[in-house]
């Protein structure tokens, strides 16, 4: 918070993430005095789980919902988000629940079009309403085991001057909204719009209140949709789960490695294949490099899918330690599928892919290449190494390029090639 707009925030460096906000008075939420107790009388109660019926999302919940939870979904508008809530809430339906799904955005009309395409033919309650005691009001009456409110930035207060969206009002509504929930043990889903640089301020306000979050990522140019857990009270955080957008909503992806690499062209220069650690899952990503002269002054380095300056240190280590001129080309790199890779075990396969690139030199389609690369171009070792040979073998690759530290010779029918330095890996792969 500051008394003034800033460009660039003093705490998390980012620009142009400053919303005004007008102070109003908050409302003073009236609870039960409590008593302290001691740690010892405490009694456990093990919270009752709830399984979706949808694997993906179960995973990320951690093994299901938990009755009781308030959970926030985020994303980009028009990633998915009511479409995903919209399948869940029909599987809740399906196990006898009764769900309230308040629109805020969507007539019941529209939400009608939209289930029918989805084959939702279950009871759910629509409710157009944004005024959060009329939403109050209504969950009293109807006294719903599931709520879900779509979306939190239509909600408003009357009692607040402030204009739905803004930080005061999700605050409040998501506030109250947490404690009816709390209150009547209701699973309680809010939706939320987030924009990639964290814009819409509203919903971030929620995060540290609710129980659980999840964000829904994903690039619309392409069909496939990732749900992270960001946090989650009940779980870990480091399970992700894909989707596919179709026809008929979001359809889970069992077999990521397969999925990502379906469309690769295995006779070209210019691509590897690696493999990615999301969470606990091992993804193989093809990675695209191509390199083109300078056609102007400062040469261009185009990424998508891994961090600008992590390309741009690994184009050092190529012109420094490998000898190949890349400071007068073009980069343009790009990791298949729209993922990004926040990691350093495809370091390797980023450097090979342009070496290939820039030689025109086509890359063996059974390799897969793993390995982390340092400044002076040494190999190492990145953790869980075991688990991405495995899914390299599952997925019929013969060879694999790992850091030599490893000292490992063989898994399974996969024949292991250890390297030590940059030199060396690329001697191996373009032998
Ligand atoms: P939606 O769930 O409305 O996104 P959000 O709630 O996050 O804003 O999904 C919007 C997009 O998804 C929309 O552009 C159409 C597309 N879509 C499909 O491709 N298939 C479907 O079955 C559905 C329901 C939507
Ligand atoms: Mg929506």
């Amino acid at each position: 918070m500051s008394p003034k707009w800033l460009g660039k925030c003093p705490d998390c460096g980012e620009w142009n993430t400053f919303v005004q906000e007008i102070k109003v008075p908050t409302k003073v939420h009236l609870q039960k005095r409590s008593k302290p107790q001691a740690l010892k009388e405490i009694a456990l109660s093990k919270e009752t789980r709830l399984k979706t019926g949808i694997g993906e999302l179960d995973r990320v919940l951690g093994g299901g919902i938990v009755e009781g939870s308030v959970v926030l979904i985020g994303g980009e508008p028009g990633i998915g988000k009511s479409t995903l809530i919209l399948q869940l809430s029909n599987k809740l339906a399906k196990r006898n629940k009764k769900v309230l799904y308040v629109s805020g955005e969507e007539s019941p009309a529209q939400i009608k079009i939209r289930a029918e395409r989805l084959n939702i033919s279950e009871d759910l309650l629509i409710l157009p309403e944004t005024n959060i005691e009329q939403i109050q009001e209504t969950i009293v009456d109807v006294q719903p085991d599931t709520v879900v409110v779509d979306s939190i930035q239509t909600i408003y207060d009357p009692n607040l001057a402030t204009i739905p969206g803004s930080v005061s009002q999700v605050r409040e509504c998501g506030l109250t909204l947490m404690q009816i929930a709390k209150e009547k043990n209701i699973i309680m889903l809010m939706i939320g719009h987030v924009t990639k640089g964290g814009v819409i301020a509203g919903p971030k306000t929620l995060e540290h209140m609710v129980d659980t979050v999840l964000y829904l990522e994903g690039d619309k140019n392409y069909y496939y949709r990732i749900l992270r857990a960001a946090k989650n009270r009940f779980g870990s955080t480091n399970e992700i789960g894909v989707f596919e957008m179709g026809e008929k909503g979001l359809s889970e992806v069992e077999d990521p490695s397969l999925f990502f690499l379906e469309q690769r062209r295995e006779d070209s220069s210019g691509t590897v294949v690696s493999c990615t650690l999301e969470g606990t899952r091992p993804f193989l990503v093809e990675i695209q490099a191509l390199l083109s002269p300078c056609a102007y002054g400062v040469p261009q380095r185009v990424s998508a899918g891994i961090d600008y300056r992590r390309l741009a240190m690994l184009l050092a280590v190529i012109e420094r330690k490998l000898g190949f001129k890349v400071s007068t080309r073009d980069v343009f790199l790009n990791i298949v599928g729209g993922l990004k890779i926040e990691e350093r075990a495809c370091d390797l396969a980023i450097v090979a892919a342009i070496v290939s690139g820039l030689k025109d030199v086509p890359i063996n389609k059974d390799v897969v290449v793993l390995g982390e690369v340092g400044l002076t171009g040494e190999i190492r070792l990145m953790q869980q190494l075991q688990r991405r040979m495995n899914e390299a073998e599952r997925l019929g690759f013969r060879k694999c390029i790992i850091p030599r530290q490893a000292r490992i010779k063989k898994v399974g029918k996969l024949e292991l090639i250890e390297v030590g330095t940059v030199n060396e890996a690329i001697y191996k792969l373009l032998k």
